[in-house]
């Protein structure tokens, strides 16, 4: 079935004529990444880059012509340019435009936007995005989370569903969990669907789950980032107005080298860097509760020294946090009275306190000269 309407919107999009060149999408090679779901089609339409400003109308008919498909019951087209230069040293405006040509700031009714990083995979970035915005949402605050690792999502194994979102109209409508809305590239594509997107492509899926997904108001979102320093942190910084990043890392000399990576990636895109967390910090044995610094507990505190951000605080080692994460059932949610769910808890106090000050110091005090 999917095939057969890929074909039809495939031929539809052959009426679609490129101006600059007068020939059509498809022969003209600019469609890429052309999936079918259920009736929801997406794909991007690449231009160079010099043409970016000004192919709107090419994107809005290609998004036309695949939505008068029969069978079609949406269409998403964005347009990708080949890869961006060097990020820009100056941050983007908060809350306002993105940089010319970029069009508006996406997710403008979020109060904070904070990007959860790390220089490398397997620290517990995810595991700790999870039990942080549960336990945000727990204080009473409208919280979203959205997976921003397009190439491996764990949201859906993390939150224990693979419940399909609805959409309304162009909108899709996220998921309700433990509190909060979430989002991910996981809930849309199959599981065996290979990911493998191109640059580009992953910064149209990461604009689509911010700006095609019906948050609504939150007073914060948690991003879960992927690993490392590539696409999507470039994308996120210059598509919407981020609060801030906050770093986890192990304790080890290793993941704390990927870590200092990870500060100095947010500080040149002029993302301030809350803080870091240290996870997996220290073992609890699960028997006799007997505690081992399996990592050499403490670098994360005097790494964190040494570039002049916060220690937000240190999570343990637990069999626990392991299993009921993976059982899609967070600890801050499961078991709300455990030591290691407090923890969660106090780094989420005091990343709310440090948002709150920031936000105060932005609308700061004023200078008047008479
Ligand atoms: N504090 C912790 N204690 C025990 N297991 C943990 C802890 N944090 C993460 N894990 C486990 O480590 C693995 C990797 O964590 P994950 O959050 O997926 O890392 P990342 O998102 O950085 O790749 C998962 O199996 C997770 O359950
Ligand atoms: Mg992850």
């Amino acid at each position: 079935m999917g095939e057969t309407l890929e074909a039809a919107v495939r031929s539809a999009l052959r009426t679609v004529r490129d101006p600059a060149t007068g020939r059509d999408v498809v022969e003209a090679g600019m469609v890429e990444g052309l999936t079918v779901r259920d009736g929801m089609v997406q794909f991007a339409i690449q231009v160079p880059r010099e043409r970016a400003r000004d192919s709107e109308p090419l994107r809005a008919a290609a998004e036309k012509a695949a939505a008068s498909v029969r069978g079609v019951l949406s269409a998403t087209v964005v347009l990708t340019a080949h890869r961006a230069e060097a990020p820009k040293a100056a941050p983007p405006p908060p809350g306002g435009k993105a940089q010319a040509g970029q069009g508006q700031m996406l997710l403008p009714e979020v109060g904070a936007i904070v990007a959860i990083a790390s220089g490398k995979g397997g620290v517990g970035k995810s595991t700790t995005a999870v039990n942080l915005a549960v336990a945000l949402a727990s204080q009473g605050l409208k919280v979203g989370l959205l997976d921003a690792d397009i190439y491996g999502p764990s949201l859906p194994q993390m939150l224990g569903t693979r419940e399909r979102p609805r959409t309304e109209g162009q909108k899709i409508i996220p998921l309700q969990r433990w509190g909060l809305k979430a989002m991910s590239i996981g809930f849309l594509v199959e599981e065996e669907t290979p990911m493998i997107w191109r640059g580009p492509m992953v910064m149209g899926a990461l604009e689509q789950l911010m700006g095609q997904v019906e948050w609504g108001a939150l007073d914060i979102m948690i991003v879960d980032m992927p690993p490392g320093t590539g696409d999507a942190q470039l994308t996120m910084s210059q598509r919407v107005p981020l609060a801030g990043a906050v770093i986890v890392s192990t304790p080890q000399d290793v993941a704390l080298i990927d870590a200092r990576r990870g500060v100095r990636m947010f500080e040149r895109v002029g993302v301030p860097v809350l803080g870091i967390i240290e996870n997996m910090s220290f073992y609890c044995c699960p028997n006799c509760g007997h505690r081992a610094d399996l990592f050499g507990h403490g670098g994360g505190k005097r790494e964190a020294e040494r570039l002049g951000v916060e220690f937000l605080g240190e999570l343990p080692l637990k069999l626990a946090i392991r299993e009921l994460a993976d059982a899609g059932t967070p600890i801050v949610a499961a078991r709300p009275e455990t030591e290691e769910a407090q923890a969660y808890q106090t780094i989420a106090n005091r990343l709310r306190e440090k948002l709150a000050e920031r936000a105060g110091a932005k609308a700061g005090p004023r200078i008047v000269i008479e």
